[in-house]
């Protein structure tokens, strides 16, 4: 389970850092979109850096950005222990994973709603964490899109034919009304940013969606 930091209360941003390590979350999830590949902007490196220095679980970052092999270092400098690019966005996808794994980082590929899981066929065994955007990218709180069940499992079905590791992670919409059946659906790792840090128990949010998952 890993909350994602858009939805939290940035003025008291070191203490959302805190309960999120007191929590039973597994990873931050730090969403970063440059209002070119999203019709959106949030935060960069600085902020990651901060969040970094306090974190006591590993920093997922999800690029939604263009030209990501431009900041692949200057993200691993912030303190991404993974970084995920967006195929839509990479040229040369295949380079983009070797850069990031060549780094040290863990390398993960999103997908955006209308992208076949079929696209990472010949990159699938190089990666650590495919992303299923379960929503159009750019935004906390949207609806999340039903077809994400389906495209999950299609996805489940390439990584075991294949022999791959990659870690299955759904982000968008995601709250304890719909995390058991993503699980079962063959999700490892759930992103939420709305359904934790508007909840009135954020900490109590974060057990509930992380036991749906077991
Ligand atoms: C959306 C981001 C998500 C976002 C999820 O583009 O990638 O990580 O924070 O927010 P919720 O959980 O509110 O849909
Ligand atoms: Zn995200």
């Amino acid at each position: 389970m890993a909350p994602s930091l858009l939805a939290a209360n940035f003025l008291e941003l070191g203490n959302e850092v805190e309960m999120v390590n007191r929590s039973e979350a597994d990873w931050f999830h730090l969403d970063v979109m440059d209002g070119r590949f999203v019709p959106n902007i949030s935060y960069g490196m600085p902020i990651i850096a901060q969040i970094k220095k306090k974190a006591n679980k590993p920093c997922d970052v999800h690029l939604m950005i263009e030209e990501p092999e431009k900041y692949a270092a200057d993200f691993k400098k912030a303190g991404a222990d993974s970084l995920t690019v967006h195929l839509e966005a990479c040229v040369h996808l295949h380079r983009n994973i070797q850069q990031i794994k060549g780094l040290g980082m863990r390398a993960g590929v999103a997908l955006n709603p209308h992208t076949p899981v079929m696209l990472l066929e010949n990159v699938i065994r190089d990666l650590d964490v495919v992303l299923i955007m379960s929503v159009n990218p750019g935004f906390g709180g949207q609806t999340f899109i039903e077809q994400t069940y389906h495209k999950i499992q299609q996805l489940r079905q390439l990584i075991t034919e294949s022999n791959a590791h990659a870690l299955i992670e759904v982000d968008g919409g995601v709250g304890p009304e719909n995390a058991a059946r993503l699980v079962k659906a063959g999700a490892n790792v759930l992103v939420a940013g709305s359904a934790v840090f508007s909840s009135p128990d954020p900490e109590k949010t974060i057990r509930l969606l992380k036991t749906s998952a077991q």
